[in-house]
């Protein structure tokens, strides 16, 4: 469904050239929900509006649905389903004309787009803020409008940037079982953008894993996690950087990494290391105020490969 090659884009400003994307490799097969991940600045919304046409790459090649990116994005947009991360509703509508309009500018007939209106906004608890202006709407009202307004014309290929940000939690899981509704029922391949590990984790068969522009990981979830072998065992301690020298010397200790008010480290057992660890810090004169060891997540995976927390 979604095939590029070397995709990137650089952005001249006046004082500066940021190379927001810098040669993405993607494939994605028809009915996967693929999930790009990485923190603020990474080159997420400027992958996706490439892939959607909206944005010129400075190089690579793309197939988007079977159409070429360069050479036919008419094409492309006529299958895309694409909810950006800012949204783009006219504040003076109501949310009933929005969604018919949107639908018949893609060839729907009005009573067609009427009934798609009302099952959107049923699914996606929107059904009694028909008659609202959008103006008025909550922040979590108008981002689930964003994400109908995508799906209204039914796209084989849907692109949300975010989708679930400014959402509570019923929300957030409502929308969930919709997007695995969009896949399920409709035959949808999606490709979202998320910060949410959580969300990757319940939501994609795959995930990208994103950070300067480049992956620096791929890979079902289960796959990431296992790329991290071993427990975790993160130190409080008084003296992060004499800790550091310590434990970068230890024989037991992988992946020394500095964490908030201490320091995380990567061993085979975790019950029978953490002790031995805590003598050699002791033995340095280094304070231990708390230990905890744990299982690897996608954050852990995130942090080994990238050096920062996503949730930072
Ligand atoms: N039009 C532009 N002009 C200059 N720089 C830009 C432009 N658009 C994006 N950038 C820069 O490109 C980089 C990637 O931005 P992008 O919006 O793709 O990140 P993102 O991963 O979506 O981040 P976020 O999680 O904050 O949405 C950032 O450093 C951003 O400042
Ligand atoms: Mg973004």
């Amino acid at each position: 469904m979604i095939t590029a090659r070397g995709l990137a884009r650089t952005f001249k400003t006046r004082t500066a050239t940021v190379e927001a994307v810098r040669g993405l490799d993607l494939d994605v097969a028809a009915g996967e929900i693929v999930g790009l991940l990485g923190p603020n600045g990474a080159g997420k919304t400027t992958t996706q509006r490439m892939l959607a046409t909206l944005l010129a790459p400075t190089a690579g090649t793309a197939t988007v649905a079977g159409c070429d990116l360069r050479a036919d994005p008419v094409g492309v947009r006529r299958q895309l389903g694409y909810v950006s991360q800012a949204g783009g509703t006219n504040p003076g509508a109501k949310v009933d004309e929005e969604l018919i309009t949107q639908g018949q500018l893609y060839g729907l007939t009005a009573a067609t787009a009427a009934t798609r209106a009302r099952a959107l906004c049923a699914s996606l608890d929107l059904a009694d803020l028909g008659d609202r202006i959008i103006g008025k709407l909550s922040g979590g009202q108008r981002r689930r409008l964003d994400i109908a307004l995508g799906l209204v014309h039914q796209p084989k290929l849907v692109f949300l940037d975010e989708p679930s940000t400014g959402l509570d939690p019923h929300s957030r899981a409502n929308l969930w079982s919709h997007i695995r509704g969009l896949r399920d029922q409709a035959g949808a391949t999606i490709l979202l953008t998320t910060h949410y590990l959580d969300e990757a984790d319940a939501l994609c068969d795959r995930i990208f894993i994103i950070d300067h522009g480049v992956i620096v990981a791929s890979g079902t979830p289960a796959e990431l996690k296992r790329r991290i072998s071993g427990d975790l065992v993160t130190f409080e301690v008084d003296d992060v950087e004499r800790a550091t020298a310590v434990l970068r010397d230890h024989p037991e200790a992988r992946d020394v990494t500095a964490v908030e008010r201490g320091l995380r480290v990567t061993v085979d057992r975790g019950e029978a290391q953490a002790l031995p660890l805590m003598r050699a810090l002791d033995d340095a004169g280094v304070k231990v105020g708390s230990l905890h060891i744990a299982h690897p997540s996608l954050d852990d995976v995130f942090l080994t490969l990238t050096g920062r927390s996503l949730r930072e």
